[in-house]
């Protein structure tokens, strides 16, 4: 099997720096040290509000980054010309609302082909791997493939979510659907990822799937640095998923 590719996204790095308003925890330096902990891509999402994630970190990863970045954004006009400009290693277009506190559902390409297809059309031709952060969703994944997208990133959070509240049958289910759609996905030519909410304790099913070449991992490995040092929250993180791997 593949090497899994573990995306570190430092998003929540930026939140907590954004909540006194000054330049520490650093998000740049966070990226840093996630490198030589063995990440092999960073993650950061530009959002509209600026909450997290801010124009100059964006600029700043590009200059001092020697993994690859995974740029997230939304589909919108202000994003694209942003992208074009720093023409990032990777492009992930997610659906943004204003009043959610994060990335909550996968993007709804069957309804917008048109405009989808459209808006990653010059981020292609720029150079940049375009991703569409949607569902396991069949019908997403055929919208995916025919608008030119090169990777599909499923959304884990309603897996993950059933996970840690207890709901070992709908945790199967959504495990099921995210298992069917990799392979599905993969036939087409898609790259697969698989990214939101993943855990310890749900990373090493997922992990196993052999059509999933990256897992993007944010919010728990940032909690687990409190604890445990953000270098040793993403060791522990890639030995799990190595191990599952094996
Ligand atoms: N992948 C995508 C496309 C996301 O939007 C996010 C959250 O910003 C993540 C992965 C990481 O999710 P989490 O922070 O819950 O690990």
């Amino acid at each position: 099997m593949e090497k899994l590719r573990l995306g570190v996204n430092i998003d929540h790095v930026a939140t907590v720096r954004n909540a006194r308003g000054g330049d520490t925890p650093d998000p740049i330096r966070a990226a840093r040290l996630a490198e030589e902990a063995g990440a092999d891509g960073i993650t950061a999402h530009l959002r509209e509000d600026r909450r997290h994630i801010a124009d100059a970190d964006i600029e700043q990863l590009m200059d001092t980054l020697t993994v690859p970045l995974n740029f997230e954004m939304a589909a919108t006009e202000e994003m694209q010309n942003i992208a074009l400009r720093h023409k990032p290693h990777a492009v992930c277009i997610v659906p943004e609302k204003r009043e959610e506190r994060t990335t909550e559902g996968g993007l709804e390409v069957a309804r917008e082909e048109n405009r989808l297809a459209h808006f990653i059309a010059p981020l292609r031709d720029a150079g940049c791997r375009v991703s569409i952060f949607i569902a396991a969703d069949i019908r997403q994944i055929e919208a995916a493939h025919r608008i030119g997208a090169q990777v599909i990133e499923l959304h884990s959070g309603a897996y993950c979510d059933a996970h840690h509240e207890g709901r070992f049958e709908d945790r199967d289910r959504e495990l099921e659907a995210m298992r069917e759609m990799s392979t599905f996905a993969h036939s087409l030519g898609l790259e697969v990822h698989v990214g939101h909410g993943l855990t310890y304790e749900t990373v090493e099913p997922v992990a196993k799937f052999p059509e999933v070449r990256e897992l993007n991992i944010g919010h728990f490995l940032i909690g687990e640095a409190i604890f445990l040092g953000l270098q040793p929250a993403i060791q522990e993180m890639r030995r799990l998923m190595d191990g599952a791997r094996a």
